[in-house]
C-alpha cells in the first residue's frame, strides 16, 4: 500500500516538472522592457556572467529551446564566464559571481596542483643538482690545496727547514704577510710539535708551561674548554695586524685540541725566564737604571697598544684594562713586555664605537680605576678605557719604585693597598679607599733624594688622578721617562 503511494507522489513530481518544462517561463530580462521576458514552451531561463576587462558583466535574459536544447548556452563555468539555465519563472533573478563556487574553482585548483607537481621535483632537482656540483668543487679545491702545500706553498718548509729558529720564522711572517702573525696553519704545525716540559704558573684562567719547540724555550698558556672565550679573544688581540711590538709578549700560535672528550686550548708565546715584573720585583730588588728600563719599555708598550696606526697595514687602538704586575713580564733584556691580552678592547674608530668582546671577564679589582669601582666609566667612549689603563700603570710604577735601591735603600715588595684593603679585596672594599676616602699609595721621603725616584713618583700621582680627564697618556709618560735617562746619561 506505502509502496503505491511512493509511486504514484513521483509520477506526480515527473509530471509537474515535466508540463513546467513545455510551459512558457518568464525570466529577469536585462535588455527587456519592464526587464522581463517570456521563453517560449520548452524555454529557459538564463543567468551570465563574463569578465570583461577586468570586469564582472551580468546577462539575463530568455532561451528559445533551440538555444536550450544546443547547451551551449548552459555549460559549465569557467573562471572567465560563468553560464546557468534554469526552469522556473524568475529563476535566473540571482547575482552569478566568478570565483564564487567551489565547481568553479575545480580546473583552477586542478592547474595549481598540476603545476605543484611539475614544478616542485624540478626546483628539488635543479637544487640538488647545484649542491652536488659545488660539494664537488670544494672537494677538488681542498684536495687541490693539500696537493699544493707541498711543492709551491713555501710556509710549511719554511717551518719544517730545521735551520729556521723561532724568531726568524716570526720576523719573516710579521714582515712579509698580513704583519698580524703567522698563517694558521704554521701555528697549528708549531703547536703541536712542542714538548710540554714544566708547569711555571697558574692563573684564573689556566696554566702555563715552558715548553720545547726544536731546542727552543716557548710559553704555552693552556686554557681549560670553560675558558674558550677568553682563549679566543687573546689569540685574536694578539693577531692583531701591527701589533708586534718589543714591549708586548711576541705571540707565536694559538691551537685547539679536540681529543674526543675535551678541548685543550693553547696559545704559544715567547718564553721569558725572569716570569712576571709581579715575580722579579719579588725576588730582587732593581737599580736606577734597571727600574727606568722597565718603567720606560712598558710605557713604550702601553703607548703602542693604545696608538692607533692609520693604513691598510694599519693598526686599531687597543686599550688593555687588565695591566698589573703579574701581566708585565720581565725579558732577558731587562725591558718589560705587556701580556695577557684576553681583555683588550679595539677601537673601531670610522665610526668611533668600542669593540668590547664577548667576554665576561672584569679586570683585577686592586688596580681598577675609581671611575671602573664607581660605574661612573663613560663605556662608549674609548678614551676611558686608556684613561683606566694608565691608572693601573701608576700603580705598576708604584710596585716598581718601591724595589728601586737608591743610595741602597729600598722597600720590600708589596702590591698597592696592602696597607688598607684585604688580600683578596671586593670592589666595595676598593670603592671605600679609591673613591670615597680618595687615598692612593703612598710616596715614601726617600724618593725627593733621587731623581728618577722622584720622576716616578710624580708620574705616579699624575697617572693615578681621580679625574680621569686629567691623567697622563702613555706617550707622555714614556716621553718623561726617557728625559730621565738622558739627563742621568748627562750626568754620567
Ligand atoms: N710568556 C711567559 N714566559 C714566562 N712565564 C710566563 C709567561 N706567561 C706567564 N708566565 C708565568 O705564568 C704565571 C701565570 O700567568 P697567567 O697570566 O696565567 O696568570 P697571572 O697573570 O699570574 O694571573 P691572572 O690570571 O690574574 O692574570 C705568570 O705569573 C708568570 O709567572
Ligand atoms: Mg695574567
Amino acid at each position: 500500500m506505502n509502496r503505491l503511494r511512493t509511486l504514484s507522489v513521483e509520477a506526480a513530481l515527473l509530471f509537474l516538472s515535466v508540463a513546467q518544462l513545455s510551459q512558457a517561463l518568464r525570466c529577469v530580462c536585462h535588455l527587456c522592457t519592464n526587464h522581463t521576458c517570456e521563453t517560449e514552451p520548452a524555454g529557459a531561463c538564463w543567468n551570465s556572467v563574463t569578465l570583461v576587462n577586468g570586469k564582472e558583466e551580468r546577462v539575463k535574459s530568455c532561451l528559445t529551446p533551440a538555444q536550450y536544447s544546443g547547451q551551449m548556452f548552459c555549460q559549465g563555468s569557467r573562471n572567465l564566464s560563468k553560464r546557468h539555465c534554469c526552469f522556473t519563472d524568475f529563476c535566473n533573478n540571482v547575482t552569478l559571481h566568478l570565483y564564487s563556487d567551489r565547481p568553479s574553482a575545480e580546473p583552477g585548483w586542478a592547474g595549481l596542483e598540476l603545476a605543484l607537481v611539475v614544478v616542485v621535483p624540478c626546483c628539488l632537482l635543479c637544487v640538488a643538482g647545484l649542491l652536488g656540483v659545488l660539494a664537488l668543487q670544494s672537494q677538488r679545491c681542498s684536495y687541490r690545496r693539500a696537493n699544493k702545500q707541498d711543492p709551491e706553498e713555501p710556509l710549511e718548509d719554511l717551518v719544517m727547514s730545521p735551520d729556521k729558529c723561532l724568531k726568524e720564522l716570526i720576523y719573516d711572517m710579521s714582515t712579509s704577510g698580513s704583519g698580524s702573525g703567522l698563517p694558521l696553519l704554521v701555528q697549528r704545525t708549531i703547536a703541536r710539535t712542542i714538548v710540554l716540559q714544566e708547569c711555571v704558573g697558574k692563573g684564573r684562567f689556566g696554566e702555563v708551561w715552558r715548553g720545547k719547540w726544536r731546542g727552543e724555550d716557548v710559553a704555552v698558556k693552556i686554557f681549560s674548554s670553560r675558558e674558550e672565550r677568553s682563549w679566543f679573544r687573546e689569540a685574536e688581540i694578539y693577531q692583531t695586524i701591527m701589533l708586534r711590538h718589543e714591549n708586548i709578549l711576541g705571540f707565536i700560535a694559538a691551537d685547539n685540541k679536540d681529543n674526543g672528550s675535551w678541548t685543550q686550548l693553547w696559545l704559544v708565546s715567547e718564553y721569558h725566564e725572569h716570569g712576571s715584573l709581579f715575580d722579579y720585583l719579588n725576588r730582587y730588588t732593581v737599580s736606577v737604571e734597571a727600574m727606568v728600563l722597565l718603567a720606560s719599555s712598558l710605557a713604550s708598550g702601553l703607548a703602542h697598544l693604545h696608538m692607533e696606526i692609520i693604513g691598510t697595514q694599519g693598526k686599531p687602538a687597543i686599550a688593555h684594562r687588565d695591566i698589573k704586575s703579574k701581566n708585565v713580564l720581565v725579558k732577558k733584556s731587562g725591558a718589560a713586555a705587556i701580556a695577557d691580552l684576553g681583555l683588550a678592547v679595539k677601537h673601531d674608530s670610522s665610526a668611533d664605537t668600542v669593540h668590547i668582546p664577548a667576554n665576561h671577564r672584569v679586570g683585577t679589582k686592586r688596580y681598577m680605576s675609581p671611575e671602573l669601582l664607581d660605574d661612573s666609566i663613560n663605556m662608549d667612549s674609548f678614551e676611558s678605557f686608556k684613561r683606566a689603563d694608565i691608572y693601573s700603570l701608576g700603580l705598576v710604577f708604584w710596585e716598581l719604585a718601591r724595589r728601586c735601591s737608591a743610595q741602597g735603600l729600598n722597600e720590600d715588595f708589596q702590591l698597592p693597598y696592602y696597607d688598607l684593603v684585604p688580600t683578596d679585596p671586593s670592589v666595595e672594599d676598593m670603592k671605600r679607599v679609591v673613591c670615597e676616602q680618595k687615598l692612593r699609595p703612598s710616596i715614601p721621603n726617600q724618593w725627593q733624594s733621587c731623581e728618577a725616584l722622584r720622576v716616578m713618583g710624580k708620574l705616579m700621582r699624575e697617572c693615578c688622578y681621580g679625574n680621569a680627564a686629567a691623567r697622563l697618556t702613555a706617550l707622555r709618560v714614556k716621553k718623561t721617562i726617557s728625559q730621565v735617562t738622558v739627563l742621568k746619561d748627562v750626568k754620567d
